[in-house]
């Protein structure tokens, strides 16, 4: 079974390779999933830099990726809601870079026929986190008016469209050149962070600010907009300078977290039309392609996800 490992931590072209694994056992509560398509996340390029050693250390040689989805293969005998045939979401904890992955069930949710493999795989993370961060972390205390930064990004794009189908007010920053694709996620307003000066022009408008940055560069705006007493919601760091009164929190992944419930809420969304993935580029199932999403991600590279899908599937 072939699958795409990092034998250490480095450039991508010197330490991705490709490698044949055994299939690994499936237990009572696991399922067995072949990949037809697999996501790439910033996080996977800092991971397989090293940027995560702290915090994530990994065995080598390690298969990265988090996001796929592809058809059951194999349940255990305590998995009733997939069978096999049925054409399944992923969120797994590493692994999904190759063609077969081993989940436990509760990381997988059914497919439906009107989503292609590319809107499921590339939505994984991204989903997730934006689900998570507005509905257990901020949940009520979010306020009506809500700037998302980063609103032409993965993550930032959920943001907008979550919060639009819960009738929020919603303005959005990111590049001039994706003003286009930012209003049809439907913000209300949206200002280039490029071509005008963001925080003074929504100074003190916001309850919340979510800073969905690729690093979060856009804290010093940022603060300027939440309003005094507001929320500030970061994907990376938080700001060293936190003086103005307001609640800062960073966003981080928790085991608390049903991916059931979060990833079934996509599914819906995506069913009534009220949700849109950005797909920027579909790549062949090879290690060139691996090499190339990673190489593209360290730089700007354009809206959208990139995403590996098996030609065959
Ligand atoms: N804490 C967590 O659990 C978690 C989960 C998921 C993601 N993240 C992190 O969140 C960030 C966003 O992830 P993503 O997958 O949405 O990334 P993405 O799709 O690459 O989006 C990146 C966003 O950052 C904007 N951006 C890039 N450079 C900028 C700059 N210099 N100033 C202002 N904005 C800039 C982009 O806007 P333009 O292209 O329009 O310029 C785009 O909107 C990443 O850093 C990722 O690692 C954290």
């Amino acid at each position: 079974m072939k699958r795409f490992a990092i034998t250490e931590y480095g450039r991508a072209k010197d330490v991705f390779t490709e490698m044949e694994a055994e299939p690994r056992t499936v237990d009572a509560t696991h399922v067995r999933v072949e990949l037809a398509a697999f996501g790439v996340n910033p996080y996977d390029v800092s991971l397989r830099q090293g940027q995560m050693r702290e915090v994530r250390s990994v065995t080598f040689p390690y298969v990265l990726g988090n996001d796929g989805a592809g058809i059951v293969t194999e349940v255990g005998d305590e998995i009733s809601h997939v069978t096999v045939g049925d054409k399944v979401i992923v969120h797994a904890v590493g692994g999904t870079y190759g063609a077969e992955i081993v989940v436990p069930g509760k990381k997988v949710v059914k497919k439906p026929e009107s989503m292609d493999w590319t809107q499921a795989a590339g939505a994984v993370t991204p989903w997730l986190t934006a689900y998570n961060l507005v509905t257990h972390v901020l949940g009520e205390k979010i306020g009506e008016t809500v700037v998302v930064q980063g609103a032409s990004g993965a993550v930032g794009s959920f943001l907008v469209q979550l919060l639009k189908s819960q009738g929020k007010t919603v303005y959005g920053t990111a590049s001039a050149k994706n003003e286009a694709l930012v209003s049809a996620y439907g913000v209300d307003k949206f200002a280039a962070y490029d071509k005008v000066d963001v925080g003074e022009l929504f100074r003190n408008q916001a309850d919340t600010v979510i800073d969905a940055t690729k690093g979060s560069r856009t804290a010093e705006s940022g603060i300027k907009i939440m309003r005094t007493g507001g929320h500030y919601v970061a994907l990376n760091q938080l700001p060293e300078n936190r003086q103005k009164e307001g609640t800062y929190l960073h966003f981080a992944p928790s085991k608390d977290y049903s991916d059931q419930e979060a990833l079934s809420s996509y599914v819906e969304l995506f069913d009534k039309k009220k949700l849109t993935v950005t797909i920027a580029r579909v790549l062949p199932f090879t290690l060139g392609s691996v090499i190339s999403a990673h190489e593209e991600l360290e730089g700007h590279p354009s809206a959208g996800k990139i995403v590996i899908e098996r030609e065959d599937k």
